[in-house]
């Protein structure tokens, strides 16, 4: 049997409020859990009850990382609700709908994506409303730190037998019909797939995209979001019209024509971490994980050898309609430092990056802001043209710790706890300033910082 290399994720036991706790701390863990409570709607968490009423796929993931200090059952059931909405195809929607919430509270809604009529060929479930397209890849990770957190309610409750099969068929949905450039690499097909929605890197993909005329629509998101902290109308326009023409072919991924195709290094990244905890899922369950490791092996490969940028210093997204690079550099082209067997060049250069010029961690900034400092179209308040992300952070803490930049990752880790208890828990925060923006009380962000919290000595423990 294949041997193991240690998905050594830091964090992934223990219980908030552990022994060395300042009162401080303590009170932010408590308030971090109470968001959790709240946004809990008994069987998965909204991340924000206003901007995002139902269930969000890469959310769910990050929430269920947190949820699990608090329960692990309920973070156990997190996930099995989301992966309950799975397509037969294998692909998790990006949304799925709460049939109790009214359906303009939220746009694009139920009416809009409809997935039981459009979608019934692709696969989608007759018996609940989702979303067509995906978000990245969060949840094997996702399911073995909350594995982790209580080995014997997982157990008990089959946690790990159940969602394994569907795990697989997530990433061969991923690996096998989203393989558009056919180079070993996760294609995403439409802005809000990788997460990112309005990242600059997909100014360019998206200026050949006619948008939705606008009267055809409502945007339910300005009821709730400040209009300069959102994207553009221009932007949703070309949302709606790549969404809407993704339907109207039956979410299919063969044959298609597509606008907008981009292979994104945060996406493939995350996939490549979690091929290695489906490795770790398989032993576990007493199965060869070689499969896993040859898969998680390969898609290192191909991340190198095609999205990586010497010059840059870091990872850039690859437009596959003009099959060129697209030289922007957004906070996605540094994720793949979470991947463990990274080449040490690759990983030192980065980490040089994240600290110069462009991201200026520990200098200019405390939080790695999501698009470059010194870009033309940089906006410390847009969504994601600028402002810190506290899952963007959570994800490089643990990349710069893992590859021995532990000094910078104990700063991060810091800076992340006093920007999340002095925002009441922002959805982004203006890097500068920590000035909160977005929704606040939300979820993913209350929950990395209670995940943070648990786990004082900084995940230096092996
Ligand atoms: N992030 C998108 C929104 O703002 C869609 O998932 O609604």
């Amino acid at each position: 049997m294949a041997q193991l290399p240690a998905l050594r994720w830091n964090q992934d036991s223990g219980h908030a409020g552990d022994a060395g706790h300042s009162g401080n701390t303590d009170r932010t863990a408590h308030r971090a859990r109470r968001v959790l409570l709240r946004n809990w709607t008994g069987a998965s968490t909204v991340p924000s009850h206003r901007l995002y009423p139902h269930q969000w796929s890469w959310d769910s993931a990050f929430i269920a990382i947190g949820l699990r200090h608090l329960s692990a059952v309920r973070a156990q059931r997190e996930l099995e609700t989301l992966l309950a909405a799975q397509w037969s195809d294998g692909r998790i929607p990006h949304i799925v709908f709460n049939p109790a919430v009214p359906h303009g509270a939220y746009f694009p809604s139920p009416e809009f994506w409809r997935s039981t009529t459009a979608g019934r060929a692709a696969g989608a479930p007759a018996d609940r409303h989702t979303s067509g397209i995906v978000q990245p890849p969060v949840h094997a990770l996702a399911v073995w730190l909350v594995h982790r957190a209580d080995p014997a309610a997982s157990w008990r409750r089959s946690f790990l037998p159940r969602t394994y099969p569907r795990l697989v068929a997530w990433h061969r949905y991923l690996t096998s019909r989203r393989d558009l450039g056919g180079q070993g690499l996760v294609a995403v097909v439409h802005p809000w797939e990788p997460g990112m929605d309005n990242s600059p890197c997909w100014d360019g993909p998206l200026s050949r995209i006619t948008p939705a005329a606008t009267g055809s629509y409502r945007r339910a998101d300005l009821d709730h979001g400040a209009a300069a902290d959102r994207p553009t109308d221009l932007d949703y326009g070309r949302y709606v019209r790549l969404a809407a023409d993704y339907r109207d072919h039956g979410y299919r991924d063969r044959g298609t024509a597509w606008g907008f195709a981009v292979e994104d290094p945060g996406v493939n990244a995350l996939l490549t971490v979690s091929e290695h905890a489906l490795a770790e899922i398989a032993l576990a369950l007493g199965t060869d994980p070689s499969v896993h490791l040859d898969r998680a092996r390969q898609l290192t490969g191909a991340l190198v050898r095609r999205l990586w940028d010497p010059d840059a210093g870091q990872f850039l997204c690859r437009d596959l309609l003009t099959g060129a690079l697209i030289r922007e550099r957004s906070a996605a082209g540094l994720l793949p430092l979470i991947v463990p067997d990274l080449p040490v060049a690759v990983a030192a250069a980065m980490q040089r990056t994240v600290r110069g010029e462009h991201f200026g961690l520990g200098n200019r900034v405390r939080l790695v802001p999501s698009y470059d400092l010194c870009g033309t179209t940089f906006d410390q308040h847009r969504y994601w043209r600028g402002p810190a992300w506290f899952n963007v952070n959570w994800l490089l803490e643990h990349g710069l710790r893992q590859h021995g930049y532990a000094e910078r990752a104990d700063a991060l880790r810091s800076a992340m706890v006093t920007a999340a208890a002095a925002t009441d828990f922002a959805e982004y925060v203006d890097p500068y300033t920590f000035q909160p923006r977005g929704a606040r009380d939300f979820s993913w962000t209350a929950a990395l910082t209670l995940d943070l919290l648990a786990d004082p000595e900084g995940g230096t423990r092996p």
